[in-house]
């Protein structure tokens, strides 16, 4: 089979003015919550996070959103991975959620800073131990000769911390995305998608169809 013979259509459902919230954060927590609740959407925190080098090198990768606040989005990560060293250098990033088996994508930009390290001990100290001590084990980004060099570490931490609390790295912990823009995708018949954007004005948000 040819690649440009895969294809379907889309057809689940219609986004119109009418329906959408006034709020992108509502609209959002709306759509979120029927991704959670959708049988057939795995990993429904999982998103596209795209940054920016200092050179001009897009860069884009996985992570998890764990936090919606009224303001912003919030994932976890090694600050002095890629991603990190990026976000340093150009604050503003995209997320990209592709709910693609309920036809949608949102798209979301904004600039993304560091949350309160209270914050982040709180949430390391909830994570399981494996996960803690991964996080410790791993210099995000750099290269490594093997897998066993990491497991060793792992261990040798492991045993450091036996029946001890594990501390949070140094250079782990939370980025906030505060938003700026947004884009709500819901697939449609004959390829006539409905698209709307969010963009954030003084005080409120302006929002508008675009053609697809
Ligand atoms: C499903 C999934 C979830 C992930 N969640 C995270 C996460 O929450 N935080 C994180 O730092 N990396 C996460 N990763 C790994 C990243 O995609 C990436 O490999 C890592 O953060 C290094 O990226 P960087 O070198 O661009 O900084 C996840 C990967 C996948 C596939």
């Amino acid at each position: 089979m040819k690649l440009h013979d895969l294809r379907r259509d889309y057809e689940l459902a219609e986004l119109t003015r009418e329906i959408l919230n006034d709020d992108p954060m509502l609209q959002f927590q709306d759509w979120f919550t029927q991704a959670k609740e959708h049988a057939g959407l795995p990993d429904p925190t999982a998103f596209t996070l795209a940054t920016v080098s200092a050179g001009g090198q897009p860069h884009q990768r996985t992570v998890l959103l764990k936090q919606i606040d009224p303001d912003g989005f919030i994932f976890y990560t090694n600050y002095d991975s890629e991603k990190g060293q990026d976000i340093k250098a150009n604050p503003q990033v995209a997320m990209h959620f592709a709910w693609l088996v309920m036809e949608r994508q949102i798209r979301i930009e904004g600039c993304a800073e560091k949350i309160d390290k209270d914050a982040v001990d709180a949430y390391f100290a909830s994570r399981p131990r494996a996960s803690q001590l991964g996080a410790l084990a791993s210099a995000q980004s750099s290269p490594i000769a093997g897998r066993d060099e990491l497991e060793e570490r792992y261990q040798q931490l492991a045993e450091k911390y036996r029946d001890v609390a594990i501390p949070t790295p140094k250079n782990w912990g939370g980025y906030k995305i505060k938003p700026s823009r947004f884009e709500f995708w819901q697939g449609g018949r004959h390829r006539l998608h409905d698209r709307f954007t969010y963009t954030k004005t003084a005080d409120s948000w302006t929002i508008q169809r675009l053609q697809p």
